[in-house]
């Protein structure tokens, strides 16, 4: 978590580093500076608080300089405070840096440098790098830090400056993402490629490893021993008006209501209608690989891994091969049994999940593929793949993930439909069929945004409520899952999600006239059953809102409410059923008058542990 920013070139330093952290802000936003570099001295600001709050300080009493370095923070070592905020600077305040990760071994670092005269001012793990770097310095500043990070253990991007190796910034990534971007005669740093968009779209990643040291001449890139490193300079496919929000009032109402673009763009090119083959070459996986795959091991984090229990039964039902679903955070500790058979997915919007990520590292090798599901670009999890399916849902700025969920359930119907054909699970009619029926989707997604307002009006009943119980089955009991998370994370309502058959095995005590429940019943092979559920609950006095199909007479006589939902393909309904959740949470939450964008203590890219 947390974003880093730096700038160096002609224009006004302090405005350009202002709007790239507003553009990271959903990485962290507890606490936030800058430190700009003036006539051989540096000046730092930092804030307790959110971007706008450094900006109006900055406001107040401006800063002058000619390059410099921004920060906004998702505090790990130290709580949220002026002091902890980051740039951190040595004992002399002449060397400066900005930090996004965590340092293990920062206790052992911090004794040691105390007992050789070193003076701490923060809690944090990353003051340690700005003494290491001090101790370091000998003329050098790229000197100084590669002799600093070859203590470090754990994982960073850092940015640093010194005023006395001025006109220059270095950076280095172990870990967390790091973009170079190349502007005219302006060179520009960041932990994502939003901040650089407004200026370029020419970009170099970062790989771990590596340095980068900005000068206004140019910028080298090294190893951490300084050799030379030869980077490839992308350009990219987004432009800075994919990051505005065209006039609605949240990043996360404009990306829901994107979906349908969305799932069209992650699905154009991939599918064919003649011959009904799924075409996805660029996954640069053999078919005679997939043709051998007996397993698929699904791995990802919070919304990506609900995406990943939806693809579970896209890949039972059309590759007819078992699979298991994993959390990241669980697998990598897990005495991991894999083998040449097995087909490991990661699914990643951000592609730099720490604990995604190392899961994929754990798996590589000891499986037939990893395959990654992602939005990002070149983003760590990209390159380390053995191969990538991009998800085209263009950059999603709220914290809590919407599109990018319909676009990750695209993206593995997909995989799965490709597999299926690899092992001739799958006839031409039956793949064509469901194309056909996937390709209908984003109009269907349009009929339900064009509800809105009636699910708006329907949710601002529930502003009051403190608890939800949400419920689905076989392939919407994923949905139930993610709908509960969207609804607690971005409004703070206590939201539980079961399948409906475990109600009667212990949640059904929660139920009373305030516990409402959500259930999502479509007409499929489990339809019966949901009813069965939801009367349970109705003879015990709670209230029930429905996601049912539009033309369903009977579900009406059966709850308080409907929210109706065109029909499709049963395997595709999340689709569908996943939309009205996700905009009954988002009105919810923004009655309440809560931050919707940027949720309390979460940040969108997790790259710590
Ligand atoms: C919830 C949300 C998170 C992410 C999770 C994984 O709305 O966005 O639960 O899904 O942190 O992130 P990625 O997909 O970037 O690996």
């Amino acid at each position: 978590m947390c974003g880093i920013i730096g700038y160096i070139g002609p224009k006004k330093v302090v405005p350009i580093l202002i709007e790239g952290l507003k553009k990271l802000e959903y990485r962290g936003y507890d606490s936030a500076g800058v430190a700009l570099v003036d006539k051989g001295k540096i000046h730092v600001k930092r804030v307790k608080g959110k971007i706008k709050e450094l900006e109006a300080s900055l406001k107040k009493s401006p800063l002058a300089g000619s390059y410099g370095l921004g920060h906004t923070r998702w505090a790990t070592h130290g709580r949220p405070s002026e002091e902890n905020a980051h740039p951190h600077r040595d004992c002399s305040g002449r060397i400066v840096i900005v930090h996004n990760g965590i340092i293990e071994n920062y206790l052992v670092l911090k004794r040691k440098l105390k007992d050789e005269g070193h003076t701490f001012t923060t809690e944090t793990d990353t003051e340690v790098i700005a003494h290491l770097i001090e101790k370091h310095f000998k003329g050098s500043l790229e000197n100084a830090v590669r002799a600093a990070i070859a203590v470090l253990e754990g994982a960073f991007a850092i940015a640093a400056i010194s005023a006395d190796d001025p006109d220059k910034i270095v950076a280095a990534k172990l870990g967390p993402p790091v973009v170079v971007g190349f502007g005219d005669d302006e060179y520009l740093l960041s932990s994502d490629i939003n901040p650089i968009l407004s200026h370029t779209q020419k970009v170099a990643f970062l790989d771990d490893g590596e340095m980068a040291i900005l000068e206004p001449s140019g910028v080298t890139f090294t190893d951490f021993k300084g050799n030379a490193v030869k980077k490839k300079v992308e350009t990219l496919a987004w432009n800075p008006m994919m990051i505005e929000k065209r006039g609605f009032k949240h990043f996360m109402l404009k990306e829901i209501f994107e979906q349908p673009e969305v799932v069209r763009d992650t699905l154009l090119g991939r599918t064919s209608l003649d011959s009904g083959k799924v075409l996805l070459d660029e996954l640069g996986v053999k078919p005679q690989l997939l043709k051998k795959v007996r397993k698929a091991v699904l791995i990802a984090c919070g919304t990506s891994y609900h995406a990943g229990l939806v693809g579970r039964y896209f890949f039972e039902s059309l590759a007819k091969l078992p699979v298991d679903v994993e959390y990241g955070s669980e697998f990598r500790y897990r005495d991991i049994i894999l083998d040449k058979e097995t087909l490991v997915v990661v699914i990643s919007q951000s592609g730099e999940t720490a604990d995604t990520l190392a899961a994929l590292r754990a798996s590589k090798g000891k499986c037939a593929a990893v395959l990654a599901v992602t939005n990002t670009v070149s983003s760590s999890i990209a390159r380390e793949a053995d191969g990538v399916l991009y998800t085209h849902a263009g950059p999603e700025i709220g914290v809590a993930a919407t599109k990018t969920f319909t676009a990750q359930m695209t993206a593995l119907a997909l995989i799965a439909l490709y597999v299926a054909q690899a092992r001739g699970a799958v006839d031409k009619k039956a793949s064509l069929a469901f194309i056909q029926e996937f390709q209908r989707i984003p109009h269907k997604m349009e009929k339900i945004l064009g509800q809105a307002k009636t699910i708006e009006d329907l949710a601002l009943h529930f502003v009051p409520f403190s608890h939800f119980l949400y419920l689905g089955r076989w392939v919407n009991f994923p949905v139930a899952m993610e709908g509960a998370l969207k609804l607690k994370e971005i409004s703070y309502i206590h939201a539980e999600a079961y399948p409906g058959g475990e109600m009667k095995h212990g949640p059904i005590a929660l139920i009373d006239e305030n516990m409402p429940t959500m259930a999502i019943i479509p007409e499929d092979r489990v339809y019966d059953k949901m009813l069965s559920n939801i009367s349970e609950i109705k003879a015990r006095l709670g209230y029930v809102l429905a996601v049912a199909h539009e033309n369903d007479a009977q579900i009406r006589q059966r709850v308080d409410a409907v929210i109706p939902v065109p029909a499709a393909h049963p395997l595709l309904m999340p689709f569908l059923t996943v939309v009205p959740l996700q905009l009954f949470a988002y009105y919810i939450a923004a009655k309440r008058g809560a931050d919707v964008d940027q949720p309390r203590n979460l940040a969108k890219s997790v790259t710590v542990e």
